[in-house]
C-alpha cells in the first residue's frame, strides 16, 4: 500500500546567482527523486533576485517574482526561506530576519553572515520553534556541518582542520607547480574569476576564518566566536618559500585549526607548513578538505569541492530536504542559547618552525643567528644555506618543538644584530 504524501514544501528562493540557479535546477531535474525521499514534493513557489530579465539558463516563468528578498522572506506561500544572496549584513541579514519574524525556516549558504551574526539569528529562530541550516556555508559540496552535527555526536570532538579556500588553494598549487609568483598567480586567479568581488575576504583568511568559525561552534558546544580567531592570510607567501619548504619536505597550505583547550578556544587560520605526503599536502588546485578528530572515531579526512555551481546547490539541497523530511536540527548542534560563550586563546602548543632568512654575507653572520636561537632555548633540527643572492646568503632552519612566543622573542632579538639583510619569515609546521 503506498503511504499518502504529505503536502508540499514550498521554497522562496532569495539569489540567483550561481548557487541560486543551480538549486532551481535541481529542484526541476530532480522532482521524483526528491518526492520520493522527502515523502512530499519540494516546489519553488516564488523568487527574487537582482535583475529579473538576466538569463540563468534556466526557466522561472513558473514563479512568483518578488523584488526585494524581504517581501519574498514574508510571503504566506513559502514555508521555507533559502537566502543565496550573500553578505553579512545588508538584504540577506534583513530578509533572514524577515523570514524568522514570520514564522519560517532559513537555508543559507551565507557564512559572513553567520560567523558573525549566527548566534542572534539562531536564538531568533528557534525561540519561535523554526531552524536555520548551513550545510552549504563550509566546505561547498563537502557535507562536513552534517558530519560534525549527525555522523560524530558521540564524540567529543579534539581538533578541526581544515584547508576551506579553494581560491588559496589553487594559488598556493599553482605557484608550487608552475613556479610562478604570488603576484602573477594572483593575476591568474582574478582572470579566471576564482576570487571574491573583495579579494581580500580570499586571500587575507578571512572567508575560510568564517567557515572555521561555524564549525568549530558545533565541535565544541561553544559561540561562534569569528573575533578571537587569529587570522593570517596568504600574501607574504613568495615563491621563494614554497620551492624552499618544498625543498624539505613540506607543503604551504593556508589551514585552519580549531581545538579546545584549558585556556579557552584555540582557534587560527594561517598559512602553515604540512608535510608533502600527507592528505592536506597533496591537496591540489581549488579543492577543500577538512579533517575532523573525535575521541571515539579516531582522524575522518573529507575531501571535494569547496565551491561551485553543482557542489554548493548539493550541500543546500541537503538542508531543503532534511527540513523537508521533518528533520529539524538547531543550526550549531544544540540550542543555541545553551552554547557556551568562549574566550579566544593563542596557540600556545610547542610546534616546530620553518624560518627563512636572508643573512648578510660576512664571517659570523650564521653564529648570531644561531646564538640568538640558543639563547631563545630553539634548538635547530635541520638547517641549509643556498647559493648566495648578490651580498645576501639565504639559509632555511627548521627549528625542534618551541612556542610561538619563543620564536618570536628570537626573531625580535634577531632584528637587534647586524646580519639580516630582509626581515625573517617564520611559519609554524602543523603535525597532521
Ligand atoms: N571564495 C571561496 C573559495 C568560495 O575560494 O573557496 C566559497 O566560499
Amino acid at each position: 500500500m503506498n503511504t499518502p504524501l504529505r503536502p508540499p514544501l514550498r521554497l522562496g528562493i532569495a539569489g540567483l546567482g550561481t548557487v541560486g540557479a543551480g538549486v532551481v535546477k535541481i529542484v526541476q531535474k530532480h522532482r521524483d527523486l526528491l518526492t520520493a525521499r522527502a515523502g512530499r514534493p519540494i516546489e519553488i513557489t516564488a523568487v527574487s533576485a537582482r535583475s529579473k530579465g538576466r538569463d540563468r539558463g534556466v526557466p522561472l516563468d513558473a514563479y512568483a517574482w518578488e523584488d526585494t528578498p524581504e517581501a519574498l522572506a514574508s510571503r504566506d506561500d513559502v514555508d521555507l526561506f533559502v537566502e543565496l544572496i550573500g553578505g553579512e549584513e545588508g538584504p540577506a541579514k534583513a530578509a533572514t530576519e524577515a523570514a524568522i519574524a514570520s514564522g519560517k525556516d532559513v537555508v543559507t549558504a551565507n557564512k559572513a553572515m553567520l560567523a558573525l551574526h549566527g548566534q542572534a539569528l539562531a536564538e531568533a529562530a528557534e525561540a519561535k520553534g523554526h531552524v536555520i541550516r548551513f550545510e552549504a556555508a563550509v566546505a561547498g559540496g563537502i557535507p562536513v556541518v552534517k558530519a560534525l552535527t549527525e555522523g560524530l555526536a558521540g564524540n567529543e570532538v579534539i581538533r578541526v582542520m581544515g584547508v576551506m579556500n579553494g581560491t588559496c588553494n589553487y594559488i598556493l598549487t599553482r605557484m608550487q607547480n608552475a613556479g610562478l609568483s604570488y603576484q602573477d598567480v594572483f593575476a591568474e586567479a582574478d582572470k579566471l574569476g576564482y576570487l571574491e568581488a573583495d579579494p581580500t575576504l580570499d586571500v587575507g583568511g578571512i572567508d575560510a576564518g568564517h567557515k572555521l568559525a561555524l564549525l568549530a561552534s558545533i565541535a565544541f558546544g561553544t559561540r561562534v566566536n569569528f573575533a578571537a580567531m587569529e587570522i593570517e592570510g596568504i600574501e607574504r607567501i613568495s615563491i621563494d618559500d614554497i620551492r624552499q619548504a618544498a625543498d624539505m619536505g613540506f607543503r604551504i597550505k593556508l589551514l585552519g585549526v580549531a581545538q579546545m583547550t584549558g585556556r579557552g578556544l584555540e582557534s587560527r587560520m594561517s598559512p602553515c607548513l604540512v608535510p608533502a605526503t600527507s592528505p592536506l599536502g597533496q591537496l591540489e588546485n581549488a579543492t577543500n578538505m577538512v579533517v575532523l578528530e573525535g575521541d571515539a572515531s579516531g582522524q575522518i579526512v573529507l575531501r571535494g569541492a569547496g565551491a561551485g555551481e553543482g557542489p554548493t546547490a548539493s550541500a543546500v539541497m541537503s538542508d531543503i530536504i532534511d527540513i523537508a523530511r521533518g528533520t529539524r536540527l538547531s543550526t550549531f548542534g544544540q540550542p543555541a542559547a545553551a552554547l557556551r560563550p568562549t574566550q579566544g586563546a593563542r596557540a600556545s602548543a610547542p610546534a616546530p618552525f620553518y624560518l627563512r632568512l636572508a643573512l648578510v654575507d660576512k664571517p659570523g653572520a650564521l653564529a648570531k643567528i644561531a646564538a640568538v636561537l640558543g639563547d631563545a632555548g630553539i634548538s635547530i633540527d635541520r638547517m641549509r644555506q643556498y647559493g648566495h643572492e648578490a651580498t645576501t646568503a639565504p639559509v632555511l632552519i627548521v627549528t625542534h618543538k618551541t612556542t610561538r612566543s619563543a620564536l618570536d622573542e628570537a626573531v625580535e632579538a634577531m632584528h637587534g644584530t647586524d646580519v639580516l639583510a630582509a626581515a625573517p619569515v617564520a611559519i609554524r609546521i602543523e603535525e597532521v
